[in-house]
């Protein structure tokens, strides 16, 4: 089922989700196989000709264009980091942030976006948390922003309840007070169509283990080139404008390089950054927005059971606010896992219940699956409607 795409086609490139009923991808993504072909082809390489480094080193080149691309920026905005709590910290550290000065974020949001600022505390930055709800926007940061306040940093889309937060309305609050803007997208990439610079971020990190489809380790980091004064905590030969040719350091030769590649470290996670290649292509393929509308169904179709079974959904259940993929219902995981797991289907602990999550593979008959075991089963009535209002 599928008004997008040929769901049943791309289906066949993830044997996972053949053997077993995968509602995980907000976890990780299971590996397709042209992501698997990259990596495997990597690996050949390696095995058969010590390296074509240059080779290896221009598909580095020809991914972070795609990456570009599908972000609607330049290729020198990006850099590969190692996951998304190093794209955090590497924006944390570059705001240069004083004693005295605050940030503001979301109260729960990822522990490994607040933690990159919380660091900052040392330094006598104060990082102040406005509350969560089912709608953040502008109006949300409003009321806290005072003469100290210099940056916003939230994550996109949330990953224990599926909240789509509107970042667009809190990066053109951003603008309007001259501060920086600094979002997580690692829930929303690969699902949520995003486009950077409407975005009005200094920077956007993320890994790229769920919608992007790469096994752990390969982050990215979008950084506003607008921001040449924004320069990296951290250096390495290749973060330098130029490198010298003999490699001897010089330590009056320190500055960065005019791209994003100041942040980046040391060599690069290169079977990783070559998977990435492999997987845009085929999301490109699709088209990140039917990913989207997929999913968006997909959830339609999970609230609607839902709602027919009087359980609970946890987070917003508009499309307006909600995320495509992620929807936490409210059957407690300790009661509840298991039974999932002994049935072969895959999905999260979370907060407040069971986290299911969409890929671009999945299809209602996965959703009728897991209503089927959740009807078998039956439900208390804590995990109700009702029980929410009372
Ligand atoms: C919003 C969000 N940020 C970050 C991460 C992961 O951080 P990292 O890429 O550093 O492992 C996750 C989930 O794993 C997430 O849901």
């Amino acid at each position: 089922m599928s008004g997008h795409y040929d769901v049943d086609a791309v289906r066949k490139e993830f044997p996972a989700a053949e053997r077993m009923t995968y509602l995980d991808s907000g976890f990780q993504a299971p590996l397709a196989r042209p992501v698997k072909a990259a990596i495997d082809l990597f690996l050949r390489e390696g095995l058969e000709t010590a390296g074509p480094k240059s080779v290896w080193l221009d598909r580095v080149e020809q991914t972070r264009a795609k990456v570009a691309r599908f972000l609607g920026v330049s290729a020198d905005e990006i850099a590969f980091t190692k996951n998304t709590s190093e794209s955090m910290n590497i924006a944390a550290n570059a705001l240069r942030l004083r004693a005295g000065d605050n940030v503001l974020m979301v109260h729960g949001d990822h522990p490994n976006n607040a933690y990159a600022f919380l660091n900052l505390q040392r330094k006598g930055v104060e990082v102040r948390f406005v509350p969560m709800t089912d709608v953040v926007d502008a109006a949300s940061f409003r009321p806290h922003i005072d003469t100290n306040t210099r940056a916003i940093s939230m994550s996109h889309v949330t990953f224990h309840a599926g909240h789509r937060f509107d970042i667009e309305s809190v990066g053109g609050l951003c603008a309007e007070k001259g501060l920086h803007f600094i979002v997580d997208v690692m829930q929303a990439i690969g699902v949520v169509p995003i486009d950077a610079k409407a975005i009005r971020a200094s920077f956007i990190g993320s890994g790229s283990h769920k919608g992007l489809l790469v096994p752990q380790g390969l982050g990215l980091l979008y950084w506003d080139s607008a921001h040449a004064e924004l320069e990296p905590a951290y250096l390495a030969a290749a973060s330098l404008a130029e490198i010298p040719a003999d490699l001897i350091a010089r330590p009056d030769k320190l500055t960065p390089a005019p791209s994003a590649r100041r942040f980046e470290l040391g060599n690069f996670n290169l079977p990783a950054i070559h998977a990435l290649g492999a997987s845009l292509d085929l999301i490109a393929q699709i088209g990140v927005e039917n990913i989207q509308n997929h999913c968006f169904d997909l959830g339609d179709h999970l609230i609607a059971a839902l709602d027919a079974l009087d359980i609970r959904l946890v987070g917003p259940r508009e499309r307006k606010h909600r995320a495509p993929h992620i929807y936490v219902v409210a059957l407690p995981a300790a009661e509840w896992l298991g039974y999932f797991e002994e049935n072969g289907v895959r999905v999260s602990p979370e907060r407040d219940g069971i986290r299911v999550s969409f890929g671009m593979f999945n299809t209602s008959a996965d959703v009728d699956r897991l209503i089927e075991l959740i009807r078998r089963r039956g439900v208390k009535t804590s995990s109700k409607v009702a029980e929410k209002a009372a």
